[in-house]
């Protein structure tokens, strides 16, 4: 294998293509690199051509070496300014889901409404051990979002500095759905910091977090059930439970918001599984235990639940596509992943033995918006896992300087041009609020909800159009009412 600086290597968006290709290796079609300012980061890349994903746009694969971690990644080059577009990191949740089910969502022909269309955009598979990514044996995987996030940390400053360092300058948008809701706060967190504390690293320069259907509280997302479930508020012609669930649930619910508050203040991970349990038997289980093949789905209170845990059939798909001789043939994963898995059963387990996927990224969320990172949570209404109804809660009790302010307005039509009748249309409700934080800050902090009707928890899948026009909005600045 080759081994070169990897900014000489990539050193010019499509200049370097003409390079990598006429130096491409014979063996396995791989370029190496090693980081130049430290020896155990390296990447290995290749371009992939429209066999395997008709995005229309210049894309790569390949692993980025962090030490014993090996991140996946599949990166899609925006078509028009390399250096001034923006570049949008996409994580799925889980934790432990793949990014390639936000990749490839429902097919690998073109997707008109695919969000690599106008941004860069890039999916890591993450934390290690998620689908194609993985680690050393003897090496831990991380156990809650803030390791993970310090490992993205180091994934992006080299991905901007070293591999495509044209987007030195690049604005930054952090995108994911669901668990990422924890992810994405921790890992924004992460940006703000170490570029304070070290402004002679590469700087990220990250503007927004966007979030479908996220778990930024939990607390609130289990206070969302009896809505979702008890009332039409949300698209449904009938309640989904009758009077005797939900008054059950109702009677429950004081004491699994103590419980979950107490796990929040104190999140020891003893307290924090007792909670679990306790808002599991009174609250969520009702719903959760008829779920499964066949019963209900918690990612769309209407649709059935065609395949255990994700529900959608689409899932099983995408994990034998990625299985399939063609696709291992183009991405050719080293030996050490044996076959690629759409969620990844250790992380799961590793995050289960820390109170993570308890607790709230409510502060992080704050402390982002005070440093004029803008947020934006979307949601499809028919979720349950992650409702509109909690996630509203949650946007409202956010202490910041602009809570106040986001409290007291009402929800407004949200109005989108469909795709399909080219009509502008309301389709769903939101509020947003542009806030100053500090005499001191040079842009206002922009914090909206954006809540989507007939979608469940995976909008980009159930109403692309509309999740590409909510995405072009927010990341240009458009207005959003
Ligand atoms: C996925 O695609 C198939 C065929 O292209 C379509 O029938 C189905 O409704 C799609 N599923 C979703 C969830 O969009
Ligand atoms: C309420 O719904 C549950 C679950 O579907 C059912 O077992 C129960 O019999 C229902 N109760 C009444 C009074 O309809
Ligand atoms: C859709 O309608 C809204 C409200 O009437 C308007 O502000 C917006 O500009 C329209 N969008 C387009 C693309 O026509």
């Amino acid at each position: 294998m080759l081994l070169l600086y990897c900014a000489a290597l990539f050193g010019l968006g499509y200049a370097a293509q003409e390079v990598m290709q006429a130096e491409s290796n014979p063996d396995d079609g791989f370029r190496v690199c090693r980081s130049s300012h430290s020896p155990d980061h390296s990447v290995r890349i290749r371009r992939q051509d429209e066999s395997i994903c008709a995005a229309g746009s210049p894309q790569y694969t390949g692993w980025l070496d962090i030490g014993s971690r090996h991140l996946f990644f599949w990166y899609f080059e925006g078509p028009n300014d390399l250096v001034n577009d923006p570049l949008t990191l996409w994580m799925t949740g889980g934790p432990g889901g793949s990014s390639m089910i936000g990749l490839i969502g429902n097919g690998t022909y073109h997707n008109p409404w695919g969000w690599s269309r106008n941004p860069s955009l890039l999916f890591v598979d993450q934390p290690v051990d998620v689908g194609f990514s993985y680690v050393d044996k003897g090496y831990n995987i991380p156990h809650d979002s803030q390791e993970a996030a310090v490992d993205m940390h180091r994934f992006l400053q080299l991905f901007i500095s070293e591999v495509f360092p044209h987007h030195l300058d690049t604005p930054v948008h952090l995108s994911g759905e669901s668990f990422a809701g924890k992810y994405i706060p921790y890992l924004g967190t992460q940006i703000v910091l170490q570029n304070k504390l070290y402004p002679n690293q590469p700087q990220i320069q990250l503007k927004s977090c966007l979030v479908g259907n996220g778990f930024m509280s939990p607390k609130d997302s289990y206070f969302g059930y009896w809505a979702t479930l008890c009332t039409t508020n949300f698209g449904v012609a009938e309640p989904v439970f009758n009077q005797t669930r939900c008054d059950i649930i109702a009677a429950n619910m004081p004491r699994c918001q103590e419980v979950m508050d107490t796990c929040v203040r104190n999140p020891d991970p003893a307290v924090c599984a007792a909670a679990s349990a306790v808002c599991y038997k009174g609250v969520v289980g009702w719903y959760e235990d008829e779920s499964g093949k066949g019963g209900r789905n918690r990612f769309d209170i209407t649709a059935p639940c065609e395949i255990d845990n994700i529900c959608y059939i689409e899932a099983a798909r995408i994990e034998q596509y990625l299985n399939s001789p063609r696709v291992w043939n183009a991405l050719s994963p080293p030996k050490q992943v044996k076959k690629y898995k759409i969620d990844s059963d250790a992380v799961a387990r590793a995050f289960g033995t820390t109170s993570d996927t308890m607790t709230s990224a409510s502060d992080l969320v704050a402390f982002l918006l005070e440093n004029q990172v803008h947020y934006l949570a979307y949601q499809g209404n028919l979720d349950l896992a992650c409702n509109t109804a909690g996630n509203l809660r949650w946007a409202d009790s956010l202490r910041w300087k602009g809570q106040a302010e986001f409290t007291s307005k009402p929800l407004q039509p949200w109005k989108s041009v469909l795709a399909a009748t080219g009509v502008n249309e309301t389709v769903g409700k939101m509020k947003a609020i542009q806030v100053r934080v500090s005499g001191h800050a040079d842009t206002p902090s922009r914090f909206a909800i954006v809540n989507v009707d007939d979608s469940g928890h995976f909008l980009p899948q159930n109403r692309p159009d509309v999740a590409l026009d909510i995405m072009t909005r927010w990341i240009t600045g458009a207005a959003f009412v």
